[in-house]
This record gives structure tokens, C-alpha cells and sequence, in this order.
């Protein structure tokens, strides 16, 4: 989603926008811009689509952007308006002397909108960002001061933002604020960075604010002054970032998502460290602040999420109740929050995020935290907004992932659910210890088995070319694997546009079975386990209708081969561990028809890493 750089500093400013904007371009968008001082003047730059187009841009104006050694940036993905040059940030006042860019939504701009038009300003986009450029200039036209116009301004705008605004009048300072919205600071040595996250600024420094809602910073090369909302200086804590800066390198990969996938053995095996020392030692998670007494008495637990990371936590739902007989809720964030929900100090309430700054589980886990619930949070970014809610943390560790396409985040938020679940079970003493041991040995062993996927991907190529041009695409699974198949389809529409979607095997003579024919491929996934022979019987009722037929399995018996038009096979696995085993052909198949339908892999059309907005 939508991306801020700022600088001001010594350094030409340009490359350093361009620059921090590249490392954030993986979150999606579809037009930039940025706006610069040379002291004198604030010329804008815009262009749409990718960056480079920006690039071509500064390079036609190569002279004239030299001497600026303070700007702001910004990646858009459309929101309010089109994604065109007009809509672009940055967005000025009348007079052109303000430019600021912003992230999130101002619920209220249309009212803004009417009473600045009365006082005369002419809007030149559809955003509801040019509203909040007009706001501050009409207040600052009246308080004569940059700081206090932004202040002010802040109290009138409704929803989300993180601002990063300059001034003509002002040209060695920036003014920057937020509220719903991620924003930090970066300090260097007379210099001083914003950033709407850290791959932006972390070549440069590792010593950042982040900044609290309605706090307004006020950046200058070699100062930082912090006001609250009632225009107090506020005293700040400078944090030094847990990042090395990482050059987003494919490692000779085609794209992120197939260097990310691959990635998947070691990510296990990294979560792995320190939390699961021998298959006889408890599970250790440090972060997980829920004393002995409350486990031991807990009964229920909600889990929100969004997207691929509401399939991981469908999993954890299964996982948990079978290991520890506690009733677990599992809800889209977006739904959650927009009803009255049975949550209170009782519940212990989960949050799984990648990026931990989704707006719709930001806000249903500030919802239930005000309710009085532990909030325990898993996400890759333990430096996130979600995670400073958190009460209990478990950071999944995957390391950066770029492609917009979740993969090994999510086998990352998967395992966590089993070392979650094993912890609790032992605290409970809930289910046979045999049964854990067991678990824990899969676990340590499971890398390898992903190993062997990845090394024979001939069959899920090929299997991949002969399907590529269909227009649907149906996923069947049981019991703990219909999590996956619902993550296998998401995987496939993301990133090929084909029309996919995940049945409960037992759901599809209830309806989705009439959509069957010769033209349509159903893909089963067929996993050892309780619900073997069923989904077997639901794969010959598509069979009967003359469905396309492709197994995902492990089982070598030799009646699939007349049953299934296509088998991929991957390496026995436990059950209840089955899913992080079949996720990963999935993968690679969307991968693969995507990559053959020569579509954008890493960055889809539409959709952004990290959605910051509701
Ligand atoms: O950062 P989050 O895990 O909270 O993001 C949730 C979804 O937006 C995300 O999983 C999305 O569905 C991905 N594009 C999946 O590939």
C-alpha cells in the first residue's frame, strides 16, 4: 500500500527519495511523486505506475533538482481516485507553497471539502488527500506557523493519515504526524529521515522514534522537537531498529515469491531456535506473558485475522482445539469489528498479521484489548503497530517478504500455531504426552520433508502449463487441510487472476457441484488422516461429472492413478502437520500458471503488501 519518505539534510535529497521509495515499492502501488526544496522553491515531480517512470522524469529535469537537500516522497495505491498523474502525490494548497503526502483515509474529506471550497480553494484531484494540503494552508494563512497550522488541522480530519508536510516559507523543515497510520523518524548524523516503514531509511540509520497517534514531529537537519496533541513537548524515546539493511535481492531467483518459497525450509527451522530444543523439553515461547493460572483455566479463545493470514489461523483453530479442548473462534478482522462481540477479560484474543499493521486487525484487536482480553499477537514484525498492542508476542521470524503474495510468512504463522498450541497442551496437561512428542519430532524434521518438494518441481511445472488457460479453478480438502485449500486458491487468484476457489469436500454435492464439467479442474487435496476415504468419495462424485481431476497427496496407493487425470506427491507427513506439507505445491502451482501466463508475480495487479487501510 501507499509509501512516505522524508528527508532533510545535507545530502542531495532526490536519491534518497527515490532510493527509500524503491525499498518500499513491493508493498503495491500504482503511481509516485515527490516534492523538494531548493531553498527557494518547491518543485513537484509525478509520474504513474512504476517508479522508473518517476526516474525518466527526474532525469528530463536532471538540472534543476540538484541543489535540493529536503523532500518528500511517496508510492500510491489508489484509494480515492484513479490512478492518475492528478491524483499523485504530492498535493498542494492553491498557492502551490504547501506539498505533503499522506497515507490512510480521511473518512471526512467531502465535508472538509465543501467548506473550503467556500473559502475559495480549487481542487485539482479526486483524492481526500488534497483536502487535508487546503486545510493546513487555509490555518496557516490565519496562525502564521507551520507546526501549529498541521496541529490544528490534525484535529479536524477523521480516519487515517500519516502526514509528511513542507512549506515554502519553511525550507529546512518538515513537519510530520500521524494517527492510525505507521510513521517513524530516522536520526542520522545532521540529518533526519520520515519513513511510513523502515526498509526506507534503514541504509542510512538504525536510530528512529516512532511516532504515538496525534503526536506532531517537527524535523530539522540537526534537531527533532515532538508536540503532543495539545501542542506540548513531549520527551521521546529514540529506538535503535532491529534491522540490518538488506539489499531486496532475488538471489538469482525469477522473482521474490519463488526465492521466498524456497525460503520455507530455513524459516522453519528458524522459528524452530530456542523454542523447541528437544523433542522431551517443554515449548519455550519467552514472549507469551499468560501466566500458568489463566492457561490452566482459559476456555476461550478469538483469532482475527485477514486474507492468507485468517488461513493460517483456521488452522491454528483446529490445531489448538485438538491439543487443547479450548473452544477457538476464528473471524475475518473486518467483520469483527463492526459487531457487538462476546469478548471480554475471559477471552484471550489472538491477532496474526504479517505485516502486524492491517488496519481491520489493528482495530479489532485495539477493540478487544479495550474490552479487557490478553491480546496475543503473531506477526513477522515485532516492530509493528500490532505488536506494541500486544500483551503476548510471538514474532514468526520469516524475514522480509517482498512478493505481495504471502508464502513463507504463512507456513512462518502456521508453526507458530503449533508451538502455541503444544505450549498450552503441556500447561493443561490436555492431551496424551505421546502425542506431543511426536509433533514436536515432526516438526524438527519437517524442513527436509519441504526439501524434497522443492527439489522435484518437474511434475508441479508440468501439471502447471496444462491448466494455465482455464478460466476456474476448484480446491477440495477436509478437516485441517480445507484452510489450505482455501489458501491454495487465494494463492492462484492473486497472482493469476484465474477464478479459484476452496470447498469443504463435504460442501460440494450442496451446491458448487452443479459449476462441474469437462472444462473445469478440481484439485484434492487427499492427505492421510481421518477424512482420507471421504474426500476420496468426493473426488469420484466430481470424477462422475466429468471434472478435471488432480490429486495433491501422499498416498502411493495404486487406485488413484484411474481416479485422478494428474497426482502430485509429496512426502508422508502426520496429519495434523499436513497442512504446512501440502501448502507448498499449491504455491508453486499458482506460481508456475502465473509465471507461464506471464503475469506480474511479485506485484498483482490491485494489491498491496500491507493494507493499511480499513
Ligand atoms: O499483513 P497481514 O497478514 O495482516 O495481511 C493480511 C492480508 O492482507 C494478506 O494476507 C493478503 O491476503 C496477502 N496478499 C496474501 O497473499
Amino acid at each position: 500500500m501507499c509509501g512516505i519518505v522524508g528527508y532533510v539534510g545535507n545530502q542531495p535529497v532526490v536519491d534518497i527519495l527515490v532510493d527509500g521509495l524503491k525499498q518500499l515499492e513491493y508493498r503495491g502501488y500504482d503511481s509516485s511523486g515527490i516534492a523538494i526544496s531548493d531553498g527557494n522553491d518547491i518543485k513537484i515531480y509525478k509520474a504513474e505506475g512504476k517508479l522508473q517512470n518517476l526516474e525518466n522524469v527526474l532525469r528530463e529535469h536532471r538540472d534543476e533538482i540538484q541543489t535540493a537537500k529536503m523532500g518528500i516522497g511517496h508510492i500510491r495505491w489508489a484509494t480515492h481516485g484513479a490512478a492518475t498523474l492528478l491524483n499523485a502525490h504530492p498535493h498542494t494548497c492553491n498557492c502551490g507553497k504547501l506539498a505533503l503526502v499522506h497515507n490512510g483515509i480521511i473518512e471526512n474529506f467531502k465535508e472538509l471539502k465543501v467548506n473550503l471550497e467556500k473559502e475559495g480553494c480549487v481542487f485539482r484531484s479526486q483524492t481526500d488527500t488534497e483536502v487535508v494540503a487546503h486545510l493546513i494552508a487555509s490555518i496557516y494563512g490565519k496562525v502564521k506557523d507551520l507546526t501549529e497550522a498541521v496541529r490544528l488541522a490534525a484535529q479536524k480530519l477523521e480516519g487515517a493519515y500519516a502526514l509528511c508536510v513542507m512549506h515554502k516559507d519553511y525550507p529546512n523543515t518538515l513537519v510530520v504526524t500521524k494517527r492510525n497510520a505507521p510513521l517513524l523518524v530516522g536520526i542520522g548524523d545532521g540529518e533526519m529521515f520520515a519513513a511510513s516503514d523502515v526498509p526506507a531509511i534503514i541504509k542510512h540509520t538504525k536510530r528512529a522514534v516512532y511516532l504515538a497517534d496525534n503526536q506532531i514531529a517537527v524535523l530539522k537537519a540537526d534537531s527533532l522537537n515532538i508536540i503532543n496533541s495539545e501542542g506540548q513537548n513531549i520527551d521521546y524515546k529514540v529506538e535503535i531498529l532491529p534491522w540490518e539493511p538488506v539489499a531486496l535481492s532475488k538471489m538469482g531467483y525469477k522473482h521474490f515469491m519463488l526465492k521466498e518459497i524456497h525460503e520455507q525450509p530455513d524459516v522453519i527451522r528458524n522459528i524452530l531456535v530456542g523454542k523447541l530444543h528437544t523433542t522431551d523439553d517443554p515449548v519455550v515461547l519467552n514472549e507469551v506473558k499468560l501466566t500458568r493460572e489463566t492457561l490452566k483455566h482459559l476456555n476461550r479463545i478469538q483469532i482475527i485475522a485477514c486474507g492468507t493470514s485468517l488461513h493460517a489461523a483456521m488452522i491454528g483453530k483446529y490445531i489448538i482445539e485438538t491439543f487443547c479442548g479450548i473452544a477457538v473462534d476464528v473471524e475475518p478482522s473486518s467483520e469483527y469489528i463492526y459487531r457487538r462481540t462476546v469478548t471480554d477479560e475471559n477471552t484471550l484474543v489472538i491477532g496474526v498479521s504479517q505485516s502486524g499493521e492491517t488496519a481491520d486487525t489493528l482495530t479489532a484487536i485495539k477493540q478487544a484489548k479495550a474490552k479487557g482480553s490478553h491480546i496475543l499477537i503473531i506477526t513477522n514484525r515485532p516492530d509493528s503497530a500490532m505488536a506494541r498492542e500486544a500483551d503476548s508476542l510471538i514474532p514468526v521470524s520469516a524475514g522480509i517478504e517482498v512478493s505481495v503474495a504471502a508464502t513463507k510468512s504463512y507456513v512462518a504463522q502456521v508453526i507458530s500455531f503449533y508451538l502455541l498450541a503444544i505450549y498450552m497442551a503441556e500447561i493443561k496437561d490436555s492431551i496424551d504426552a505421546s502425542v506431543l512428542k511426536t509433533m514436536k519430532n515432526e516438526l524438527m524434521i519437517i524442513p527436509q520433508k519441504i526439501e524434497q518438494i522443492l527439489a522435484h518441481k518437474e511434475v508441479i511445472q508440468k501439471c502447471a502449463r496444462e491448466y494455465a488457460n482455464t478460466k476456474d479453478f476448484i480446491y477440495i480438502a477436509r478437516g485441517i487441510n480445507y484452510p489450505t485449500a482455501l489458501e491454495g486458491a487465494l494463492k492462484l487468484k492473486e497472482i493469476s487472476y484465474i477464478n479459484a476457489t476452496g470447498y469443504p469436500a463435504g460442501e460440494l454435492k450442496h451446491g458448487p457441484i452443479a459449476m462441474l464439467d469437462e472444462t473445469m479442474p478440481v484439485l484434492s487435496i487427499l492427505m492421510h488422516g481421518c477424512v482420507y476415504e471421504k474426500i476420496l468419495s468426493n473426488s469420484e462424485e466430481a470424477k462422475a461429472r466429468n471434472a478435471k481431476l488432480i490429486a495433491l497427496t501422499n498416498s502411493t496407493e495404486k487406485k488413484l492413478d484411474d481416479l485422478f487425470d494428474y497426482i502430485i506427491h509429496v512426502p508422508e507427513v502426520h496429519e495434523y502437520l499436513s497442512p504446512v506439507i501440502a501448502i507448498v505445491p499449491l504455491q508453486l502451482l499458482a506460481y508456475y500458471i502465473a509465471e507461464f501466463l506471464g503475469k506480474d508475480v511479485d506485484q498483482p495487479r490491485n494489491l498491496a503488501k500491507s493494507v493499511t487501510v480499513e
